[in-house]
């Protein structure tokens, strides 16, 4: 088996080859004249893992003849980051289920597709191979256990991401409890406040994707006003869209933490041990 990786995948695609104890295949990346996307891929053996996120139309084509290019292996694909996940069905009338469309494209003739955190896991059929959804709440309480606070409050920053803030309090025995976010535009968001007891206490904050951080800046001014020590944010998913990042750091959010799934500066723990043990199953 080898392990191949799109270009800004190439870190979690050579941690998950060490994590097996497999060889990296060396792909050459380049353009055409006209801009379109050029790759060669080097000598690969029967089986082969495939790595790509897709963050942006080209990554999504690069991951595409990435996947072409291996045809004549058994591939087995892992999408880190599932770009277009969020609009999983047409929320009005004429739209795409976007998620489906890159989902079938992408998972045409895998033997196993693999995910980190998908928005909803409803989305996985749409691959049409076996496909698996690895979460990485271990290595985010081994992370938060890292930065050594005392009786941390693990905070959702909506409904939707409870049991994910539950799932990673629980390993470290903390507590767990979420805000109210209305959606407003792509890029704000209106938090209810709320009765949480953040008063001195420190507080981590934690979601799927961190995009254009609206919603963790939002939150973290709240919980601020209400009086808390420290707030920190643990995305899995960087996206950083615009300013994101800069905009989390004017927020007062003293460490904005997220996985490899997006190589960023922002890159404190990695999905790699979580997806190997995925694909040895
Ligand atoms: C939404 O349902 C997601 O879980 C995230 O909360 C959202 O994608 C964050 O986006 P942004 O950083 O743009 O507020």
């Amino acid at each position: 088996m080898k392990v191949v990786g799109t270009q800004r995948s190439q870190v979690l695609a050579s941690r998950i080859a060490g994590a097996l104890g497999v060889e990296m295949a060396e792909v050459r990346f380049s353009r055409f004249p006209d801009g379109e996307h050029r790759l060669q891929r080097g000598a690969l053996d029967r089986d082969t893992v495939v790595v790509g996120s897709v963050m942006d139309a080209d990554s999504l084509v690069q991951l595409l003849l990435l996947l072409d290019a291996c045809r004549e292996s058994e591939v087995r694909l892992v999408v880190p980051y599932l770009g277009y996940a969020r609009q999983d069905r047409a929320f009005r009338e004429g739209e795409p289920v976007s998620a489906r469309a890159i989902a079938g494209a992408l998972g045409r003739g895998m033997v196993q597709a693999v995910t980190v955190h998908v928005h909803k896991e409803t989305v996985l059929p749409y691959f049409n191979a076996p496909a698996r959804n690895v979460t990485l709440e271990a290595a985010i309480a081994g992370y938060i256990s890292g930065l050594g606070l005392t009786r941390p409050l693990v905070l959702a920053p909506d409904r939707g991401a409870l049991a994910f803030a539950r799932a990673v309090a629980s390993l470290g025995g903390w507590e767990a409890e979420h805000l109210e976010k209305t959606r407003i535009s792509g890029r704000e968001v209106r938090m209810e406040a709320k009765d949480l007891a953040v008063k001195g206490r420190d507080v981590v904050m934690v979601d799927d994707i961190i995009s254009t951080g609206g919603t963790l800046a939002t939150a973290a001014r709240m919980l601020q006003a209400e009086g808390a020590r420290g707030v920190h944010a643990i995305g899995v998913h960087g996206v950083f869209t615009g300013g994101a990042l800069d905009l989390l750091r004017t927020s007062g959010i003293r460490e904005i933490a997220c996985s490899d799934t997006i190589e960023s500066e922002a890159c404190r723990y990695s999905a790699a041990a979580a997806i190997a043990d995925a694909l040895s199953r």
